[in-house]
């Protein structure tokens, strides 16, 4: 099968920090990014949706209850989504104290300020598209927009990457020329359909889901392969073995980016 969206030469390094710098620092700040590359790792995979005023932010989940002061701040009745919240009041939240003493006080991060950090740097980012409920479509817009802007004229541009296929739609429609991939946590008979439709150029697969068979199946059809969350040194062994093209883990501690296994 013929993808015109694969991508000859990876422009991507074998190894990518999950949220930042996985569980050493508050998922999902300019603070995890710092202790990310801090480990020597120079792109890192981050969770982005949008608040209510369409401003592009960090964050993993729908709720902000785990990973921001938000009840303390805004009180007990206020909506504990994040996206029906504008940047404003978001802006306000501690967003490092549910990590540790070290990290209170450290905000949450817009994309744009993501995307300085990264350029400043040279570092790469792979922005994970994680729509509030509801609003894929959207939120594809917005960060395909956004993310197109803020790498206008860089060399290698951020990969977006989503579970949602509307998300992955948009953002093909919004701003074709940023690179795409299919986010997989199960399997399923038409994925490679799926991600050729999207115009994805890889496919990021819970780490069980590679074996021979699938990764010769994604190769074949033109796609990169990739990997997350990959935490234990057995399980990259087996994946390396397999030749994926990049490895998402939290063990920024664990696997270098600079030695082999
Ligand atoms: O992008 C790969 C990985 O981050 C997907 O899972 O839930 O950690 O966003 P999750
Ligand atoms: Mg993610």
């Amino acid at each position: 099968m013929h993808n015109p969206f694969s991508l000859p030469l990876w422009p991507y390094p074998r190894w990518v920090a999950h949220r930042g710098a996985g569980t050493l620092a508050p998922e999902n700040t300019l603070a995890a990014l710092r202790v990310g590359a801090g480990y020597g790792y120079r792109m890192f995979e981050c969770d982005v949706k949008i608040s209510a005023d369409g401003i592009p932010f960090l964050m993993h989940d729908t709720s902000l209850e785990r990973s921001t002061n938000a009840r303390a701040l805004f009180g007990l009745d206020a909506s504990a989504v994040g996206g029906d919240h504008s940047w404003g009041k978001l802006s306000l939240l501690d967003a490092g104290s549910w990590h540790s003493r070290t990290f209170a006080g450290e905000p949450l991060a817009t994309l744009q300020a993501a995307a300085a950090f990264c350029k400043h740097n040279a570092y790469l980012l792979n922005i994970e598209i994680k729509p509030t409920p509801g609003a894929e479509f959207r939120t594809g817009v917005v960060v395909a927009e956004h993310a197109a802007h803020l790498w206008r004229g860089q060399t290698v541009l951020p990969l977006l990457s989503s579970f949602a296929p509307p998300a992955l739609q948009a953002a093909m429609e919004t701003a074709p020329a940023m690179p795409r991939a299919l986010l997989l946590k199960k399997e399923s008979t038409d994925w490679l359909r799926v991600a050729r439709e999207l115009g994805c150029c890889a496919i990021v697969c819970q780490h069980t889901l590679w074996s021979q068979d699938t990764v010769t199946q994604a190769r074949n059809a033109g796609f990169r392969t990739m990997s997350y969350t990959v935490n234990d040194i057995q399980v990259a062994r087996r994946l390396l073995e397999l030749g994926l093209d990049s490895i998402i883990t939290d063990r920024v501690d664990l696997f270098s980016p600079a030695q082999s296994l």
